[in-house]
């Protein structure tokens, strides 16, 4: 099997400047008036939802540094520091468009902010924090992407990881099928993290192992390949993330692992006029469309909560 390397830096740093293209769950919950706080049950942003969640796990006020990896716009932060004035946050960005619109929308917080990509961060720097948030862009990471081809020759970078990816097979037992898209970059980072020994970690994103409860499968349909999928968005790929490997690699460092759908802490408000818009084939209106990706990401994305077990 041969691999050819996906990569989103250059999009992210160069071409990126607008979030538009990309209606996060974090975005399309935060203006108040947003259709898709109508169908849950809380009624409240992506950032005081996961708040609340993550209170019941963590002690939240023994919390100081908090690390956000990849904040966009910067609303799940200043919901965050809304709630606790205590917290000290920093926000590492590789886009320098989205950390200038960071800036702007955490003006008032005292926040500190890097422009950095995260694989370049070494495992010191991450030990500082007791905290790290990273929302919808694991799987802009680099990602090995299996090609049935023959390659005539291999890029330096892809051989770098390659080599990486036989590392975690090996080190981490780590069953890669044959023609299976490796998260390499995701893997890397978790690695980091666990090193750096980060008492708390909070990731979320596309997940291709994503389930849909019974209840719901005649409503939400989504197809879970098991190995890493392809999204295509404007200027660049993503792939979705296996986060049974990262739980895995984390387990063997001793964290504790909760996962689950979003949509665990996102409750959805199940009535009549939610199962009629999930059931359309073709919605009439542009709320209705909204509402069906909305509800559709509540069950795509898988959250993963990494506590560490003190010795
Ligand atoms: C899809 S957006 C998600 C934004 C935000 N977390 C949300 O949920 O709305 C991906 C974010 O990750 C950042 N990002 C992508 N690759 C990165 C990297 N290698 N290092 C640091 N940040 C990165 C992007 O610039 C952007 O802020």
């Amino acid at each position: 099997m041969s691999y050819l390397l996906n990569t989103t830096d250059s999009y992210h740093v160069n071409e990126l400047n607008s979030l538009g293209w990309e209606l996060t769950v974090c975005n399309a919950l935060y203006p108040e008036n947003s259709p898709c706080r109508g169908v849950l049950q809380t009624k409240a942003s992506l950032g005081v939802n996961l708040y609340r969640f993550l209170e019941k796990l963590i002690p939240l006020k023994k919390v100081h540094n908090i690390l956000e990896i990849g904040g966009g716009l910067g609303y799940l932060m200043r919901d965050f520091l809304s709630l606790n004035r205590r917290l000290k946050a920093t926000m590492l960005d590789i886009s320098p468009y989205l950390l200038e619109k960071q800036k702007e929308n955490l003006k008032g917080f005292e926040v500190a902010f890097y422009e950095n990509d995260i694989l370049d961060i070494d495992v010191d720097t991450l030990a500082s924090y007791d905290l790290i948030i990273m929302n919808e862009n694991l799987g802009d990471l680099p990602t090995l992407v299996a090609y049935p081809g023959e390659i005539s020759s291999t890029e330096k970078n892809t051989a770098h990881y390659l080599e990486k990816a036989n590392y975690f097979s090996r080190k981490y037992k780590i069953p890669f099928a044959q023609e299976e898209n490796i998260n390499i970059g995701a893997m890397i980072l978790l690695e980091n993290v666990c090193r750096a020994g980060v008492k708390s970690v909070y990731f979320s994103e596309h997940s291709c192992e994503s389930r849909v409860p019974e209840r719901l499968k005649s409503y939400i349909k989504i197809e879970s390949s098991e190995i890493p999928e392809k999204i295509s968005l404007k200027g660049h790929d993503e792939y979705t993330i296996k986060f049974s490997y990262l739980q895995k690699i984390a387990e063997m460092f001793h964290y504790k692992i909760k996962r689950g759908p979003l949509a665990d802490f996102l409750p959805l408000k199940i009535n009549r006029k939610v199962l009629t818009t999930l059931r359309l084939k073709t919605p009439f209106t542009a709320e209705q469309e909204i509402i069906q990706q909305f509800i559709y990401d509540l069950y795509k994305y898988e959250y993963m909560v990494m506590i560490k077990v003190e010795k």
